[in-house]
């Protein structure tokens, strides 16, 4: 494409819209017109861009004449319902939601992990669950250098995660314990201020959660390795940004810790931080806001012949959310794949 893209933001007034709007600008992403959309209920109202203040416009089935490339973080139940419109009028859809992911027509990329699924995109690219992102950036260089068999992660997730209603939820619940009042709980089954939820998501038949099923899942397509086994227990915790995970690896072959942490080390995307005696390994705390991936506590595990563990965080709402989604529209512009060749696979 030689002109400037026309770019929409689905989902503009919530927590991951505004940090894509953000990431656009701080990354100076090549766009000759950023449109931000909601639903009709903040239609007219503004979100902040570059400096000025951008007005927001109703998501419809008509939105996207004109319209290149169009960021979606706006539910899984408006992506499925609107991207195929935008994917018709020629528009490419990155969507944040789970609607597409698990799609054999949809791409779900991370692109330090697997930018070359890019190339078959029909018009709607998925982009991965937040935990799911954060592990896979460290799984692949481990991958590539001893082939995993097996992964058992724990995560602890960050509020954000289940949008801006959460964040408030936990701000007003924590105001309320120090005024000794009994805080509600509405977004969440309990109280989240000083708890931590097993729960995050439905429980499906198999006793597991939709987010650990995610997990699962997700991990297998992203890497194209259907022999890599995962199982997850996924637990909400009360921290605004920034989710947490501890990952057990079985490998194929031998790798030391002290491997891991050179492979790691060079890896894109990933910054090692592993002196625990000194007190330094990742912690939210120091991920908000960040890109990278961190990742410390690289240890061998002894219980096993070919195992590692792992302590890994990253900012859910960047490189979980926000951050990969422009990043994957920052490849498809790079390849020249901002273009829907059938307009009419998603109908
Ligand atoms: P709105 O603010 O108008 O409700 P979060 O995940 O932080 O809760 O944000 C969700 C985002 O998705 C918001 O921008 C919200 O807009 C948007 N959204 C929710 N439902 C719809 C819908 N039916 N059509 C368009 N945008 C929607």
């Amino acid at each position: 494409m030689s002109k400037q893209p026309v770019v929409a933001v689905a989902g503009a007034t919530g927590a991951v819209g505004r940090e894509m709007l953000s990431i656009l600008e701080q990354r100076s992403f090549p766009a000759s017109k950023v449109i931000p959309m909601a639903s009709a209920r903040s239609a007219g109202t503004t979100v902040p861009f570059a400096g000025g203040d951008l007005t927001v416009t109703e998501l419809t089935e008509d939105s996207f004449k004109g319209v290149d490339l169009a960021l979606f973080s706006a539910g899984g139940g408006t992506s499925e319902k609107f991207a195929p419109f935008a994917a018709q009028s020629g528009c490419v859809v990155v969507d944040n939601s789970s609607a597409w992911r698990m799609d054999d027509r949809c791409p779900l990329v991370v692109p330090e992990v697997n930018p070359d699924d890019l190339d078959w995109h029909d018009g709607i690219i998925a982009n991965p669950n937040c935990s799911t992102i954060q592990m896979v950036v460290a799984l692949k260089p481990l991958h590539d250098a001893a082939s995993i068999k097996r992964v058992v992660v724990s995560t602890y997730q960050a509020v954000s995660g289940s949008g801006q209603k959460a964040i408030t939820e936990l701000e007003t619940q924590v105001r309320k314990m120090f005024n000794m009042e009994d805080p509600e709980a509405s977004v969440y089954p309990h109280r989240i201020a000083f708890n931590c939820l097993p729960q995050i998501d439905v429980f499906l038949d198999n006793d597991y959660t939709k987010e650990e099923m995610k997990m699962v899942n997700e991990t297998v397509k992203i890497m194209g390795d259907h022999n890599i086994k995962v199982t997850a227990t996924t637990v909400r915790v009360p921290v605004f940004y920034g989710h947490s995970e501890s990952v057990n690896i079985e490998f194929e072959n031998k790798l030391t810790a002290k491997e891991a942490r050179v492979i790691l080390t060079q890896a894109p995307g990933i910054t090692v931080l592993d002196n625990p005696k000194e007190g330094i390994y990742p912690m939210p705390i120091n991920s908000a806001g960040e890109d990278e991936t961190f990742v410390g506590r690289i240890r061998e595990d002894e219980t096993i012949d070919n195992g590692l563990n792992l302590w890994i965080v990253s900012d859910n709402i960047r490189k979980g959310a926000a951050l990969n989604t422009v990043q994957i529209a920052e490849t498809l512009l790079e390849r020249d794949l901002l273009r829907v060749e059938d307009p009419n696979v998603f109908f």
